[in-house]
């Protein structure tokens, strides 16, 4: 993995969480001239996405929380978002992130999708539900993003738990944090372009 630099957004309204100790399981496979960065998002938060995109250009944000994750996600190729199940999707955090992008996208200088185009978009996700097909919103949220910005993607790593540290106990989802980082992950495509089902 050379000259790799991923860059972990986490998204739970709590610390050391489920979701951010089953990243760091995975994350500890990363080898060691792969660059990591850790990035909270509810440390960060971001303000309220206002959509200006119809009324005038997006001006880029320098400082600030907004500026700290514009530069650190232009900086990765690989993100990853470390967000829990809430509600069947993305936490508020992560989504409010994600619609940001939209702005980032009406960014004249930083040319957003044809920067992120080819980089790789990862999800990490911890869920109390045992049945992980519940969390198929959100495994959708981060690959149809990922189809709409022309990024590879990875995948979603799930594991199990309630209260910060269950997810230790789930055996598969640890022996699937020590490969999930070296699959393949493909160019993300919708569905209606490759004429296979979600
Ligand atoms: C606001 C909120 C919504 C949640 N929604 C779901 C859900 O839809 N499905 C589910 O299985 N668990 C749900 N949970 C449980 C969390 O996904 C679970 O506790 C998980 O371990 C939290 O991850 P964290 O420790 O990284 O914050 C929810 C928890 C909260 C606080």
């Amino acid at each position: 993995m050379p000259n790799r630099r991923f860059l972990f957004l986490l998204g739970s309204s709590r610390s050391e969480g489920n979701s951010e100790l089953l990243a760091r399981r995975a994350a500890e496979q990363l080898p060691a001239e792969v660059e990591q960065e850790w990035i909270s998002l509810t440390e960060h938060p971001l303000p309220e996405f206002a959509d200006l995109r119809h009324d005038t250009d997006h001006v880029r944000p320098t400082g600030g929380d907004a500026g700290l994750l514009l530069d650190a996600t232009l900086a990765a190729t690989d993100l990853v978002i470390v967000s829990p199940l809430y509600w069947y999707s993305v936490s508020a955090p992560t989504k409010r992130y994600l619609d940001h992008w939209s702005g980032w996208l009406r960014t004249p200088d930083i040319r957003f999708r044809d920067t992120m185009a080819g980089r790789t978009l990862w999800g990490v996700t911890a869920l109390a539900h045992e049945e992980f097909e519940v969390a198929d919103p959100l495994y959708g949220t981060l690959h149809h993003t990922a189809a709409y910005m022309r990024m590879r993607f990875g995948g979603v790593l799930l594991g199990n738990g309630s209260k910060p540290g269950d997810v230790l106990a789930d055996t598969a989802a640890l022996a699937q944090a020590k490969t999930f980082f070296a699959r393949e992950a493909p160019v993300a495509r919708f569905p209606y372009e490759t004429g296979e089902p979600a």
